[in-house]
């Protein structure tokens, strides 16, 4: 990149503006990292199919249990000029700086991290060394380099709400859980390098995602697969807990709107205006699996719902106020919780391979440990 144009791009950093182009022109080479990931492998799905982005994307994920190429299946082959898959930890800074040389990288969008709420109680490590300093590796390389580093956290970092409220960009951060405190610490690190180094950065937030290729320790797919296997579904505490469901596709679409056009320097809340119960959202599940496949011996799938031992710190409530990306970037989420919930369990039921295949040993393993079966 030309110092004149970094120059401009440092200038404008530190006026909170950015001389925005209407398209992805300026991202010839996207890292993203984490692509073999649940929202990463929808995101690389996603861009690769935009008409305004017609550059590469190079893959860096270092395949943990959550990892999964399949995701993936047939992107190297219909885009062979335009995808790399490159197996690395972020935490390697010799493998990702020859990674930022031999690709001349000109974006971040930067997914990787440990990202299930219940393994990072009960083995944290690798959500401080993934979450905290995996990003600090990146955010070293980028520095002086990427025209944008774009962050993706959670709204989590926020905490918990009572009954009433929202989260907005102003909230302050009172993370609960070892996940979410490492998520929150990321973003001040980005937020640190945008204000002291002027990296251009943009960070968002955003709610509980479900859709395709989620990995089945989390609520939605579990109960997808326990449901449909006849299996008992597991209900933290009384079900009360509320949380803001995101049809991942809108999550993307959301992702690389504020890559293109976000002001450098801040962050967007990104929400599906759909609070649910978890007990809520578990019946509708049931419900509907019930009408796609009836059982043979016509027993309800909500008789399965049995209510465990809480989560510790369980957030009671997260509610997203996406009113910003609304007003400056004209964002609003697609799906109502009923049509994606429709179409993800459509395709659980349409892809038995992968689920097959993805309830592999370590899956298995977490299930026994984590649920004592
Ligand atoms: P995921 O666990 O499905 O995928 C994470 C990916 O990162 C995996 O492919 C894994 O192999 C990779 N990875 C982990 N450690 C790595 C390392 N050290 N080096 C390289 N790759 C590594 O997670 P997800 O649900 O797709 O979440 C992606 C991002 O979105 C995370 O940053 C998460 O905090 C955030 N987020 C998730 C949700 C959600 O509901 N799932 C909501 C908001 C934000
Ligand atoms: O809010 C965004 C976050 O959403 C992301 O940052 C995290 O990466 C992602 O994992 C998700 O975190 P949650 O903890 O909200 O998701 P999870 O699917 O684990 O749980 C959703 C709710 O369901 C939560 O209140 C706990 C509850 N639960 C979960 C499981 C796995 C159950 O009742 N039973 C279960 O078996």
């Amino acid at each position: 990149m030309a110092t004149s144009q970094r120059r401009r791009m440092r200038r404008n950093a530190e006026n909170g503006l950015f001389t925005k182009p209407s398209n992805g022109d300026f991202m010839k080479n996207i890292l993203v990292t984490g692509g073999c990931g649940f929202i990463g492998s929808n995101f690389i799905h996603y861009l690769l199919e935009q008409p305004d982005f017609t550059g590469r994307i190079i893959n860096v994920d270092k395949l943990t249990y959550a990892g999964n190429p399949e995701n993936l299946a047939g992107i190297a082959e219909r885009f062979s000029e335009r995808y790399d898959f490159i197996k690395a930890d972020i935490c390697d800074r010799e493998a990702m700086s020859e990674i930022f040389n031999n690709y001349k990288i000109d974006a971040v969008c930067h997914f990787a991290a440990e990202s299930h709420v219940d393994r990072s109680i009960a083995e944290p490590d690798s959500f401080i060394k993934t979450n905290i300093f995996g990003t600090f590796n990146l955010l070293e390389l980028s520095r002086n380099r990427v025209a944008l580093f774009h962050h993706i956290s959670t709204d989590e970092v926020y905490g918990s709400l009572g009954k009433d409220g929202f989260f907005t960009e102003q909230t302050p951060y009172r993370p609960n859980s070892p996940y979410s405190a490492s998520k929150a610490s990321s973003d001040h690190l980005v937020r640190a390098y945008n204000k002291t180094y002027s990296l251009p950065v943009t960070i968002s937030n955003c709610s509980n995602n479900y859709g395709p290729y989620q990995f089945p320790e989390k609520l939605i797919p579990l109960i997808i697969l326990n449901s449909l296997e006849g299996k008992s579904l597991p209900v933290y505490g009384d079900g009360r807990n509320i949380r803001d469901w995101l049809y991942v596709e809108d999550h993307c679409r959301a992702v690389w709107l504020i890559m293109k056009n976000g002001k450098r320097g801040e962050t967007y809340n990104i929400g599906g205006n759909c609070e649910m119960r978890n007990i809520d959202v578990v019946r509708m599940i049931c419900d509907i699996i019930d009408e796609m496949v009836p059982r043979d011996d016509s027993m309800l799938r909500r008789d399965l719902i049995t209510f465990v031992k809480d989560r510790p710190g369980h957030d009671l409530r997260y509610a997203i106020d996406f009113s910003k990306l609304q007003r400056e970037l004209g964002w609003v989420p697609d799906e109502s919780f009923e049509s994606g919930i429709r179409k993800t369990i459509k395709w659980h039921i349409d892809n038995k391979g992968w689920v097959d295949r993805v309830k592999s040993g370590e899956y298995m393993s977490w299930i026994e440990r984590h649920y004592n079966l």
